[in-house]
């Protein structure tokens, strides 16, 4: 089934071809500053509409059945923001998360948390607790929200994970693989992201999934989140579906 949202007939950037859909993206949530400076409004107004753009991205991503969807909406980094601005984004995160609770078993979309909670307040806690335990009855898309994350930080963890299971003797220093590392990252069981998006202009990971994206393909746009859409997300989809992967490997069919 092929779709096309392009205005002009010959435009074929946006078509795609949704038989052969990647299983799981990863976006990061990045321009929700500039769109608000960009209006004349406080950086915090950006983060508030961030906040819709996600719910409208994350339940487009369901109903044309990606299986995985994983965004970063706030890196180990960002706490060197104003304490306004962290205040504002913990604050919408609260109202997110309450929101969820009510509506996840409806809507069908499992919404994990990852990252290092243990700076988030209390209250935030139990409800990302919360959250976690609802997702684990259901079957839907499984939506990952990178909060407090950073890659190295996620590879530190995973490090002294392997480290206290050798001291304990549950495994070997000699024994460690590629897929036993991933065991021990936030991610473990989730597939690595087939496409990485990043809205804003930027190139660059800014520490985001440094292990996982070794071989992601890569997507970036001037466009800013907030006002990031479904039919952004098409060429991005689009983009993907022309890429060659290969893994190191040559192109099927090369000798
Ligand atoms: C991304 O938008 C959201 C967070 C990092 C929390 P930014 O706040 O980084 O927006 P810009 O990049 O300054 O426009
Ligand atoms: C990356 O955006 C982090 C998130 C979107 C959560 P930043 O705005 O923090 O990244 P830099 O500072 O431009 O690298
Ligand atoms: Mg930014």
């Amino acid at each position: 089934m092929i779709f096309s949202f392009g205005k002009k007939k010959a435009d074929t950037a946006g078509q795609v071809d949704f038989s052969h859909l990647p299983r799981h993206i990863a976006i990061i949530l990045d321009g929700n500053g500039r769109w608000a400076k960009r209006r004349g409004l406080p950086r915090t107004a950006g983060h508030k509409v961030g906040a819709e753009t996600f719910r409208t991205i994350a339940t487009y991503c369901r109903d044309i059945g990606i299986d995985y969807l994983t965004v970063y909406a706030f890196s180990t980094e960002n706490w060197k923001r104003p304490q306004e601005e962290v205040d504002t984004i913990m604050a919408l995160l609260k109202r997110y998360l309450l929101e969820a609770i009510e509506t996840m078993e409806r809507d069908n979309v499992r919404l994990r948390f990852m990252g290092d909670m243990t700076p988030l307040s209390g209250e935030l806690k139990a409800l990302v607790d919360r959250c976690n335990a609802i997702s684990e009855r259901l079957t839907g898309c499984l939506c990952s929200i990178c909060i407090n994350y950073g890659g190295r930080a996620e590879l530190v963890h995973a490090a002294s994970r392997f480290a206290e299971d050798c001291r304990v003797g549950l495994v070997k220093p000699d024994d460690l693989t590629e897929d036993m590392l991933a065991g021990y990252l936030y991610s473990a069981g989730i597939p690595d992201p087939d496409l990485l998006i990043r809205p804003g202009g930027e190139l660059r990971l800014s520490n985001f999934l440094l292990w996982q994206c070794a071989y992601s393909e890569f997507y970036t746009t001037d466009v800013l989140w907030p006002e990031f859409t479904k039919e952004e997300l098409h060429r991005a989809i689009a983009s993907y579906q022309r890429r060659s992967r290969r893994y190191g490997g040559l192109r099927e069919g090369t000798t």
